[in-house]
């Protein structure tokens, strides 16, 4: 087992699939010189759905490569593997730098007017004591409404954004999230930020959305320029990026080009 080269400058991300381009898109809009290696464990995805164990072995052996890989710096951009598996990464990894995507219910909590919060995420996210525990902290006088968005990321995950399967499935939980008139909706994984604006359109302008790829870029991007202040003042060159997958390459590259203009080929990888 290899152990974290604490020099090397290569982030690691990853997800059960193409969701955590998300974040991977915010970490670069942020900084555009990253070398960034990005993991879609799509073979195994989707996670959500999943058993616990799964979740925290799938992301053992994923964080396990990107250590193999150079990486110092990794984020788990994925809110159900954040729930389940960050605590025994931090465990098994006490010198690598990680960083976790959780629901935004703080910041919700604090922009919302008529004290209705929505949570979009999958049912093993709302199901996690990690998110129990964010809103024994953070949910205040605000009533949470957790809508488990069973077979969403799934379903972005075919590849066709655009789908039928998809628009029926933002029919049924948007509704939930309508009847219980909520003012401000969390996109509590990644994988939503891709079908945010069709989220916007059943839920009408005076509901805003918040996703919190940002602030995890935000984050990451302050430990890595810690760990390397010599390179904080690259922003103006091209970084290099890698993708990877263990299932359909196809879905990550189309999902990279489309939506981060990221020509990049996919290399497929066992785990
Ligand atoms: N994108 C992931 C998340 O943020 C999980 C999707 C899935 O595999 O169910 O929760």
């Amino acid at each position: 087992m290899n152990h974290p080269a604490p020099n090397s400058r290569l982030i690691g991300v990853f997800d059960s699939g193409v969701g955590g381009l998300s974040v991977l898109r915010a970490l670069r809009q942020r900084q555009p010189a990253l070398p960034l290696l990005y993991i879609a464990d799509s073979g195994h995805a989707p996670y959500g759905d999943r058993n616990p164990a799964h979740v925290v072995e799938r992301s053992l052996k994923v964080t396990q490569h990107l250590i193999d890989q150079g990486a110092s710096l990794i984020v788990i951009a994925c809110n159900t593997a954040t729930a389940w598996a960050i605590d025994t990464l931090r465990e098994r990894h006490p010198t690598l730098d990680l960083v976790g995507v959780e629901p935004g219910v703080k910041p919700a909590v604090a922009l919302s007017r008529n004290r209705r919060v929505g949570v979009m995420a999958t049912p093993s996210t709302l199901a996690s004591e990690r998110f129990a525990s964010l809103l024994a902290r953070y949910a205040n006088d605000c009533k949470i409404l957790g809508v488990g968005c069973r077979g969403l990321a799934a379903a972005i995950e075919q590849g066709e954004i655009a789908c039928e399967q998809v628009d029926q499935l933002l029919d049924l939980y948007c509704a939930e999230l309508r009847r219980a008139e909520v003012d401000t909706a969390v996109l509590g994984c990644t994988h939503y930020p891709f079908v945010a604006e069709r989220i916007a359109q059943r839920l009408g302008p005076e509901v805003q959305l918040l996703d919190t790829a940002d602030a995890v870029a935000r984050q990451a991007l302050n430990l890595w320029v810690a760990r390397h202040p010599e390179r904080s003042a690259d922003s103006g060159n091209k970084g290099q990026v890698r993708l990877q997958s263990t299932g359909d390459t196809m879905v990550l590259a189309r999902l990279a080009r489309e939506q981060l203009g990221l020509f990049e080929p996919v290399e497929n990888i066992t785990l």
